[in-house]
């Protein structure tokens, strides 16, 4: 397969996962899918990717003594396929330092939240209890702060009324599903970049670095 070689990292159901090679195999997404790993033996996504007929691989960190021996492992794993990209898709344990280090610049994530509101889990009780008007989903990259590294694109859904933390959930992931493609889409095109602008690490789309402000409403894909 030809495109840029990734490995995927996901932790649960993977339907970001399923996206994505959706995209890749229906849209023309630029990505050689290498290696899917994931941190729990039990995650759907892994049926997915063998499905697909990609390498699936479990390290379950459950097994390890602690965060640095886990991290040390997953990292060995995954520099065994040599990516230029490595993609959490739902992957639901925080890296430490050492690591998001070591792929500085090629390390993306997706949250269920507007960053930086509501890092961290139960995004969208928690987005329901606050009463905000707007939620949604961040693509950004990963940097040492935890859901704190810059922000590449962000998709907003209004808050309804009726609304439950499931039907909330519902609306925000069919928007990550959209931009997490074409966010990895930039990235694999060559286009999408990590850089360090007065002393601040910034996205940079196209030469134009991205600012955290500009969200994409619903519907709009920024190109
Ligand atoms: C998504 O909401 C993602 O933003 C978050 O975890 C969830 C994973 O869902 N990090 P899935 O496994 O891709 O279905």
């Amino acid at each position: 397969m030809s495109g840029m070689p990734c490995v995927i990292l996901i932790s649960g159901r993977g339907t970001n996962l399923q996206a994505i090679l959706r995209a890749v195999a229906e849209e023309g997404l630029p990505l050689d899918i290498r290696a899917v790993i994931s941190n729990r033996p039990e995650a759907a996504g892994l049926e997915q990717a063998r499905r697909a007929g990609l390498p699936s691989y479990v390290l379950d960190h459950t097994l390890f003594a602690d965060r640095e021996t886990f991290d040390r492992e997953l990292q060995e794993l995954i520099d065994r396929h040599v990516p230029q990209l490595v993609i959490l898709a739902g992957f639901m344990r925080i890296l430490s330092e050492k690591f998001v280090s070591h792929y500085r610049g090629r390390l993306i994530n997706i949250h269920p939240s507007l960053l930086p509101a509501f890092p961290g889990l139960n995004t969208h009780r928690r987005a329901l209890a606050a009463g905000v008007g707007e939620h949604g989903a961040t693509v950004h990259f990963v940097t040492e702060a935890v859901d704190g590294g810059p922000v590449i694109v962000q998709a907003c859904v209004s808050v309804l009324a009726e609304d439950t933390a499931d039907t909330l959930a519902a609306r925000v992931l069919a928007e990550e599903h959209r931009i997490y493609p074409q966010v990895l889409r930039w990235f694999a095109e060559g286009r999408l970049r990590l850089e360090r602008h007065s002393g601040r690490d910034c996205a940079v789309l196209d030469g134009e670095i991205l600012e955290a402000s500009e969200h994409l409403l619903p519907g709009e894909v920024k190109q």
